[in-house]
């Protein structure tokens, strides 16, 4: 089973750059073109919010055009970029958003490992949080099958990763997350994006994966910094393989071609 996560686009942004203007739409579709040319392909693709720069319909509407050329299912869920009414007005149609109720939170069930998928916006802020209902909801979900291997995602990371721009806009109640996730030992692993950087930490007995963007990152900060500028290192995708002996391993995938001029075959392994 093989889960691929794309997260933090942005369409509808344009970053200026010293040879012109960027426009973000253009970066995702090269990465949807290094996903149609995977191979084995990918179950099912996890879009892990921020899909909008500005979560406005137009930019939902091209980015649905874009990902229906993949023809692998793909799930949506909300970053602080995005509006969930107007996810559900664009992707409602696909079966597995909520209808009802505020929170765009859910269940994937038809794969032996199992997809939780967290919502943890706050309307009208970049940084998140789970709330006393979210938690209940997701405690609940957990408590249901205590038994299958899981797999969490969210968009904000709920700790600390030592980036303390990147660190202030986190999922703020962490810690209560951190109770429920590691009252629940069946959770291999919470994936999350928003930081635009690749960074992996234990946390709550499982680990945490945080996945850097599809379309562009922040430079690695580790001093605290009033703002942050946008960068363009290789865009890349997160993948998680599963299997009955392997359990969860997980791989970044760079989006681009990378000659590297060499000419040498596999390595000789030392003989002493
Ligand atoms: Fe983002
Ligand atoms: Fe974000």
């Amino acid at each position: 089973m093989l889960i691929a996560q794309i997260t933090d686009f942005h369409v509808g942004r344009i970053i200026e750059t010293d040879s012109g203007s960027i426009d973000l739409f253009d970066r995702l579709k090269d990465t949807v073109k290094h996903l149609i040319e995977l191979d084995p392909k990918p179950d099912m693709i996890v879009v892990s919010g921020d899909i909008s720069n500005h979560g406005n319909i137009e930019d939902y509407q091209r980015t649905k055009s874009l990902l229906d050329t993949i023809e692998i299912p793909y799930l949506v869920m909300p970053g602080n970029h995005d509006s969930r009414d107007n996810l559900r007005e664009l992707f409602g149609d696909r079966g597995y958003l909520p209808l009802s109720g505020e929170f765009l939170q859910y269940t994937v069930e038809k794969f032996p490992l199992r997809l939780v998928m967290l919502d943890s916006l706050v309307k009208g802020h970049h940084h998140g949080m789970i709330c006393e209902e979210r938690l209940e909801w997701l405690n609940h979900t957990l408590q249901e099958q205590p038994d299958r291997p899981t797999l969490v995602f969210m968009h904000h990371p709920p700790a600390d990763l030592g980036l303390p721009y990147q660190d202030s806009i986190n999922c703020r109640n962490g810690s209560q997350l951190k109770e429920v996730i590691r009252s629940h030992p069946q959770v291999l692993g919470v994936a999350c994006g928003h930081t635009h950087r690749d960074s992996i930490a234990n946390w709550a007995n499982t680990v945490l994966f945080v996945t850097p963007s599809a379309t562009f990152s922040y430079g690695l900060q580790m001093k605290p910094i009033d703002d942050i500028n946008p960068r363009f290192e290789p865009a890349c995708i997160r993948l998680f393989c599963w299997g009955e002996d392997t359990g969860l391993v997980s791989h970044l995938s760079f989006v681009g071609k990378y000659p590297d001029g060499l000419t040498e075959g596999v390595p000789t392994p030392a003989s002493n």
